[in-house]
């Protein structure tokens, strides 16, 4: 009788823990499901590097409501696409235009965000002034006063500069552009000599195209180590991420990453996006100079006028996967992502490199819906 009792108390025992451990078990899963759920970009990846996206004039005046709460929600750091630009900040010599870069800094500021500037040395979007300038101390006066002044500025509240951009050809060798044909190869080291001066914590970028290119990636080798040489401050390389569905290879990116950060400087992916659709180039080979008018309005060039097939969907996510499973692995050299444009509506690619057509390049669609690629980046930190 007595073994009974201890039998029967024994196995109610085991009855009440199995039922506790399965109940365990349920709230277990269901706050995993609960925090996996409230996921966002920025609370996935805050361990690892910044995460964020190019804005647009109708984010920074607030008119794109809904862009700017996905803003908020999703993005620790922010780009702005055009205002900053030269021709729009300081289109004439003695006129310096702050209205929507006053909004942008504050946008970043009201939601806590590393608030970068882009671009100080562009030889696009360009005021027309500095394009009629023919001597260097008159090009040199003028990188001053555009660089100390707008540094000056926002001093302590926009944290990263692109310093200069798209300095370099295809080979590596020096873009012939204005700066150069006039002020020779210095005015790189000039600009971001200007610029450490102007805000000394501000962190001073080389941000280009095509970077995973190895005769491009050795020009940036040389130019970052022709500036240290001189023992002027650059802190890191932008590497710009305009890619595709096809290429480049991981293998390339990540040979430049190496590189890069061989150099003591950061690595950021500064204006991430991936094509789905066809360029000319594809089609014929033909060099990237020529005119693409001509492919305006052709269906060939355009296949996904209205929603993105599940295949090429599936085929996004895997390269975005295949990107950002890279970009974890060496989180420890890379401080930044940022996406270029908020979702696929606004993507520059829209219209380059041909006008009117409709490409799906970024984490969300048109209706401002997370797409596939979105649940699969999320997904490797859910993983983790
Ligand atoms: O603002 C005018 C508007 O008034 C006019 O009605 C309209 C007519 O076309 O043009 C508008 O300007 C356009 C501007 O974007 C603002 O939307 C320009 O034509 C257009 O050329 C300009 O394109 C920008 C491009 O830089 C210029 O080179 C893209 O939005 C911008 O995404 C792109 O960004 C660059 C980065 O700064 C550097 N890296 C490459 C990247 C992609 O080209």
């Amino acid at each position: 009788m007595k073994i009974n009792f201890k039998i029967t108390v024994f196995l109610l025992l085991f009855m009440v823990s199995a039922i506790g451990c399965e109940k365990k078990e349920e709230v277990e899963e269901v706050e995993e499901q609960v925090n996996e759920e409230s996921l966002t970009l920025k609370s996935a990846f805050a361990d690892d590097f910044f995460i964020g996206s190019a804005v647009n004039d109708n984010h920074i005046n607030g008119k794109d409501t809904l862009a700017l709460q996905l803003i908020g929600k999703e993005f620790n750091t922010l780009t702005p696409e055009n205002i900053m630009k030269w021709m729009n900040i300081h289109p004439e010599e003695n006129t310096f235009n702050y209205d929507m870069s006053d909004q942008y800094v504050a946008l970043g500021e009201k939601n806590n965000m590393h608030i970068v500037g882009h671009t100080l040395v562009w030889h696009s979007q360009l005021a027309p002034y500095i394009n009629t300038i023919s001597d260097s101390a008159t090009m040199a006066d003028n990188l001053k006063s555009h660089i100390n002044t707008i540094v000056g500025k926002y001093k302590g509240r926009i944290h990263s500069w692109d310093v200069v951009n798209e300095a370099l050809n295809e080979d590596g060798t020096l873009r012939e552009s204005i700066f150069l044909k006039v002020m020779g190869n210095d005015y790189i080291n000039y600009a971001f000599q200007l610029a450490a001066l102007a805000d000394p914590a501000a962190e001073l970028n080389y941000n280009d195209y095509n970077l995973w290119k190895p005769e491009k990636r050795a020009g940036v080798v040389q130019l970052v180590k022709d500036l240290q040489a001189k023992g002027t401050k650059i802190d890191g390389v932008g590497m710009q991420a305009h890619w595709s569905l096809e290429g480049p290879s991981i293998e390339d990116i990540e040979n430049s990453i190496l590189a890069y950060s061989d150099l003591g400087v950061k690595v950021m992916f500064t204006e991430l996006d991936v094509t789905v659709l066809p360029n000319p180039w594809d089609l014929n080979g033909a060099a990237v100079e020529q005119n693409y008018d001509k492919f305006e309005g052709d269906p060939t060039m355009n296949p996904y006028p209205n929603t993105l097939p599940d295949s090429i969907q599936n085929k996004l996510a895997k390269r975005y996967e295949d990107i950002f499973n890279l970009f974890l692995k060496h989180k420890d050299k890379i401080s930044r992502v940022t996406f270029w444009g908020v979702h696929d509506g606004q993507s520059w690619l829209n219209d380059w490199p041909i006008k009117g057509r409709t490409n799906h390049p970024l984490l969300f669609d048109r209706k401002l819906n997370p797409k596939k690629a979105y649940q699969q980046i999320i997904g490797l930190k859910k993983q983790n």
